[in-house]
């Protein structure tokens, strides 16, 4: 008779976890008051609703600016145009991240220049930054991954001693602070998501924080259609509509007011986690880095060594989790395994000009594919609201699959 979940047995926690997103009277009052307004649309740019999230959420964050826009992929590449970054320039990013964050440069006409991940926090590795700089590099793009966030002291001096500007993917990072200074908010610009799973959402949104007037100036404009956004200004530049609705700023403003109370209850949670974990065998958390002076993360990620779970890799050990009734995954492959890059899938790996750069067959990223393919479990942010007793069953969950790994012998590698 089969112990774990998946193969039969009795699941740890057959209850679940808190839903997500957390709504009630004020989302729907918020959503109501708008219905009713009968100004639904985000024209003209900003809409009174998206103005006041826009405040509210850059202030909270600690940036002077923000803009609101539809999603946290179109952010990056606003980011970008903003910067006058496009064509024939190129942009460093991480090779385990979504792949909006490659996506993003190319959509703005730039070459993503793709740079493995360090082991400790698998964010960008600034040395790695520094090799790949050539003399079209304009920007990097680190992402605050998980629950870390990538070095920015070290990626704000290389980019400082090359003139780089550096945009920060914070689509994981609402709340996060390094150093006292908002995720977001040390870069030229910080973009956020507010997509369903994020931990600040209204099902879609993104946003993008700013601490340069103009460069604020410029993205709202690039958001609406090219519309100058300086009374002294005339004429068109170049731009299309990438706005947010005000039923959707509503939503936000709603959730923003949830916000801080959310991400301490997850701090705790978490805290007491990597407190427990790590009596489980074949378990590693990675450690936090001192200068995150205010902590948030919207997935919490940790390290399985696959010979303590009989070879079994983090997918299968993660579909194993699911079983007992803990919302865990696999987010990120290593970027060269995305379908953007396969030449069957793609057309972008035969473009000339780019051939031996976006070419899959020549990526290598030995940390970001350790950690994509065999070693990072992903554990989902309502893992982390449901007290302490929520944390003892993970942790019980994970001792429960690496002590009976070998009944997950025969499972496919992606569940
Ligand atoms: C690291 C990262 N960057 C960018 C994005 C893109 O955000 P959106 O889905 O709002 O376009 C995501 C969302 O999944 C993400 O996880």
């Amino acid at each position: 008779m089969a112990e774990l979940a998946i193969r039969g047995g009795t699941p740890v926690r057959p209850r679940g976890y808190p839903a997500w997103p957390v709504w009630g009277e004020p989302e729907i009052r918020a959503v109501t008051e708008v219905v009713r307004s009968g100004r639904w649309g985000g024209f003209p740019e900003p809409g009174p609703r998206a103005a006041e999230f826009e405040a509210a959420f850059a202030a909270y964050q600690g940036a002077r600016f923000g803009v609101l826009m539809a999603n946290g992929t179109i952010t990056m590449e606003v980011a970008l145009k903003a910067l006058d970054i496009g064509w024939g320039d190129e942009v460093i990013v991480p090779a385990l991240t979504f792949v909006a964050t490659a996506y993003a440069p190319m959509a703005a006409g730039a070459l993503p220049v793709i740079v493995d991940v360090t082991p400790e926090t698998w964010t960008i590795d600034p040395d790695l930054v520094e090799a790949a700089i050539t003399p079209r590099t304009r920007a990097v793009i680190p992402v605050h991954l998980g629950q870390q966030m990538a070095d920015m002291d070290r990626i704000m001096d290389v980019a400082e001693r090359h003139g780089l500007a550096v945009v920060e993917d914070c689509a994981h990072a609402h709340g996060q602070r390094w150093r006292d200074r908002g995720a977001g908010c040390i870069g030229a610009f910080g973009s956020f998501s507010h997509q369903s799973s994020k931990i600040l959402t209204a099902g879609e949104g993104g946003s993008l924080l700013t601490n340069d007037e103009e460069l604020a100036r410029r993205a709202h404009s690039l958001i609406d259609c090219g519309r100058p956004k300086d009374p002294e200004e005339r004429g068109y530049t170049f731009g299309a509509n990438y706005r947010l609705g005000e039923l959707h700023a509503a939503l936000l403003v709603a959730q923003l007011a949830r916000f801080e109370e959310q991400r301490a209850e997850r701090e705790a949670a978490a805290a007491y986690f990597e407190e427990l974990a790590p009596q489980v065998p074949g378990v590693t958390i990675k450690p936090r880095d001192p200068r995150i002076t205010r902590w948030s993360f919207y997935n919490y990620i940790f390290a399985i060594d696959p010979d303590a779970f009989a070879g079994a890799t983090n997918h299968v050990v993660a579909a194993a989790l699911e079983a007992e009734g803990i919302p865990a995954e696999v987010q990120y492959p290593p970027m060269n395994r995305y379908d953007l890059f396969q030449p069957s899938r793609s057309k972008l790996p035969v473009a000339v000009e780019f051939a031996d750069r976006l070419d899959p067959a020549r990526m290598s990223f030995p940390v970001a594919e350790a950690a994509g393919l065999r070693e990072s479990v992903y554990l989902m942010e309502n893992t982390f609201r449901a007290g302490r007793e929520g944390i003892e069953d993970v942790v019980e969950a994970l001792a429960k699959v690496q002590k009976h790994a070998h009944e997950l012998e025969g499972l496919a590698p992606r569940a």
